[in-house]
């Protein structure tokens, strides 16, 4: 789980936030929406932690990892396409590295060979062994062709590099996965290979996305940023734009009524 507590943001006097408490929940695909300018992107900071708030705080379950669809399309710039994937999951790519390390020492001595071989089961346990098989999949299922796997970043097409960073955010089944926009750029076919992964993912997805054909394929609810607060609802886009055309139909109506039994008095 990955709750918002108290958050308070504002910019100037443009309050964004005030006291949003909000819990999202395993198994449950949220689309954010709301104005442009509403606050999407930088809710969805606040909970990486890219952004401190004025006031609140975040919490995430023990033992969760949180992924996080990258902006900066040069980030990555002196990694190859395969190992920016890799990345995406820093624990794991942490200990590759520690452990290559000790491998590659000239002493290696009893106690090396002890901490190698925490490593490995610590590396195996995070699916270590099959990672880049893993992450090669994923990147030839979003289009991008094997022979660009081990080419640096900084020499592949931008169509390309947002694949790259959308395939570094899914890698490795992170248990919260927080997704800005993520069909920009996507042709159709990739677009529907992502709504197949999301539809089926078991952990806790955000995603905002003005595609709302797209939050309708995927979300099982809905979280409206709207006048500083955010406010979840069950049920898919569709579902949601109904729900809130009704209800403001009948604050209307009731209104009007108001209004006649007044003037009628
Ligand atoms: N660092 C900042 N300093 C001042 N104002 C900011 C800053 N970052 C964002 N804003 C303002 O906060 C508001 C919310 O921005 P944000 O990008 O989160 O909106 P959004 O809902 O994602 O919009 P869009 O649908 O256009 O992507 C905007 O009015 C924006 O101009
Ligand atoms: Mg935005």
């Amino acid at each position: 789980m990955i709750s918002a507590r108290n958050i308070t943001l504002a910019y100037g006097k443009r309050v964004l936030f005030d006291e949003v408490n909000i819990n999202f929940i395993k198994g449950n695909c949220y689309g954010v929406i709301g104005a442009n300018g509403a606050g999407k992107s930088t809710f969805l900071k606040i909970l990486s932690g890219e952004i401190e708030p004025n006031k609140g705080n975040v919490e995430i379950s023990p033992g969760e990892r949180m992924a996080v669809l990258k902006q900066n399309q040069f980030e990555f710039d002196d990694c190859t396409v395969l190992n920016t994937v890799l990345m995406g999951h820093k624990r794991l790519w942490d200990v590759m590295h520690e452990r290559d390390a000790i491998y590659a020492k000239a002493d290696f001595t009893e106690e090396d060979g002890m901490k190698a071989g925490e490593l490995e089961g610590e590396f195996g346990e995070m699916g270590g062994y099959e990672a880049e098989s893993n992450a090669g999949s994923l990147l030839s299922s979003l289009g991008v062709k094997e022979e660009m796997h081990q080419v640096l970043m900084k020499n592949i097409p931008s169509t390309f590099k947002v694949r790259v960073l959308l395939a570094q955010a899914l890698f490795g089944n992170p248990d919260i996965l927080l997704l800005d926009e993520p069909t920009n750029g996507l042709d159709i076919e990739t677009i529907g290979w992502l709504e197949n992964f999301l539809a089926d993912y078991e952990n806790i997805v955000l995603v905002v996305s003005h595609d709302r054909h797209f939050l309708d394929t995927i979300c099982t609810h809905v979280a409206d940023v709207d006048r500083s607060k955010i406010k979840t609802f069950t049920g898919n886009y569709t579902f949601w734009y109904e729900s809130s055309q009704l209800i403001s139909r009948q604050i209307n109506d009731k209104n009007k009524k108001n209004e006649e039994k007044r003037k009628a008095v």
